[in-house]
């Protein structure tokens, strides 16, 4: 049952980015210090007004900010904003009783560099709305502006609204993938319920020259393609696959290299864990051979076909490998100088047990969990790593995400 209004004060802001009162209740789109009017249901409060603001409150600079659930903390002020992400880092890595490293600058990327989305796309009685799902609902917000992806994406918006009106089955909703990349922008279509014959297929078809897209895939079938989408890294062009991983921000995945390559600096041999279709192999084969493990069928063929073309590079080997179910032993890991990892979400549990027991005296973690890489630290420093540094890279602007670069060394 919703309460009555009532005044509070925000001391703290949680880490899903909302304001937190002294007795605990939690107001999403606060910064301590705001004095607010808010009603509630159990912890969850609701913000009505800002009586008088923190001194960490700034105007949002997006329109949709507030409903839009794609971002939560525009209402920050910069310094506080980063301060709040480092500490997300840093208050996993005191639970885990990890100290002792140096915290680096976070590395920050501009508005409107995300060259990934997904959109959701409906036909109403209204017409066609495509945006993002406001928070905690299936509700789509109309977008007509996005300070976070690439203009090229939010150029499409529009377009897509268009385009797609006559295709959608209606009241269904529909995902909308893009992505940008160095030849056009990929986008898949999600279709609920839609079995696709020829005349559909063909029409769906069209869509590629009318929005200027690379290729159309629609429910995980190629519809057109006008140039395979690709990205190059350490100047080599890789074909991606529709739907595989990708960093979301070019800026962020160049630092992430940057350091993947300082980490393994001077190894002979290096191990690429979870290598997706190459983001690190290529820039470390550069100085070191490199062998690429990865789990997913199509990532680990597009790394493999671009090595092939890999001219003036050190040894590139790819193994398609489940390193859940089948991590590297500490005995396969001692064939190697150092060790890039960038594991999923979950982490690399039974990786790092692995490495712990092994000989290697160089490794590099790439999260984008400060949860499970403060696990997955734990074990290491238990098998006599030292967590030398950490970089926070704040690859996804105003989300309450923060990811980071890590450097262990025996
Ligand atoms: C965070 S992404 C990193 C990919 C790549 N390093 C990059 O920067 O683009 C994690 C990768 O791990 C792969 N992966 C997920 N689970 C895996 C598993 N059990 N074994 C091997 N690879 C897995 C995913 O397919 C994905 O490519």
């Amino acid at each position: 049952m919703t309460s009555q209004p009532r005044e509070v004060e925000i001391f703290a802001l949680g880490h899903q980015g909302d304001g937190e009162t002294a007795d605990g209740h939690y107001i999403p789109y606060t910064v301590p210090g705001d004095r607010v009017r808010a009603t509630f249901d159990g912890i969850r409060g609701h913000l009505l007004e800002v009586v008088s603001p923190g001194p960490a409150r700034v105007a949002a600079p997006c329109k949709h900010f507030g409903t839009c659930g794609g971002c939560a903390v525009q209402h920050l002020s910069e310094d506080f904003y980063r301060h709040w992400k480092v500490g997300q880092i840093r208050d996993a890595l005191t639970q885990r009783n990890v100290t002792g490293y140096e915290m680096k600058p976070i590395v920050s990327v501009a508005p409107h560099s995300r060259r990934r989305a997904t959109l959701s796309a409906k036909l109403t009685r209204d017409g066609m709305v495509v945006g993002f799902q406001e928070r905690g609902s299936n509700f789509i917000v109309d977008i007509h502006e996005c300070q976070v992806i690439d203009r090229r994406l939010e150029a499409l918006i529009p377009k897509l609204r268009e385009a797609l009106a006559g295709e959608l089955p209606r009241s269904a909703q529909c995902e909308i993938g893009l992505t940008a990349t160095d030849t056009g922008i990929d986008m898949t279509l999600t279709l609920p319920g839609v079995e696709m014959d020829a005349p559909h297929r063909s029409r769906l078809a069209k869509l590629v020259a009318q929005l200027h897209v690379a290729r159309l895939v629609v429910n995980g079938e190629l519809v057109a393609q006008t140039s395979p989408p690709s990205l190059r890294w350490g100047g080599v062009h890789v074909a991606i696959p529709a739907g595989a991983f990708l960093q979301a921000v070019p800026a962020a995945e160049q630092a992430m290299q940057m350091l993947a390559v300082q980490g393994a600096a001077n190894a002979r041999k290096v191990a690429d864990l979870f290598a997706g279709c190459g983001t690190f192999t290529f820039p470390l084969a550069k100085a070191s051979a490199v062998t690429a493990f990865e789990g997913d069928a199509d990532a680990a063929d597009a790394l493999k076909e671009a090595a092939r073309h890999a001219l003036a590079m050190k040894p590139i080997v790819v193994e398609r490998r489940d390193l859940f179910r089948r991590p590297l032993l500490s005995t396969e890991l001692e064939a190697f100088d150092s060790i890039v990892l960038n594991p999923p979400r979950a982490g690399a549990k039974a990786q790092c047990e692995q490495l712990a027991h092994a000989k290697v005296k160089r490794a590099v973690m790439v999260s984008c969990s400060p949860a499970t890489f403060a696990r997955d630290a734990r074990t290491l420093i238990d098998g006599g790593f030292k967590l030398c540094e950490v970089t926070p890279i704040d690859q996804f602007l105003w989300a309450t995400h923060v990811e980071l670069v890590a450097r262990f060394e025996r």
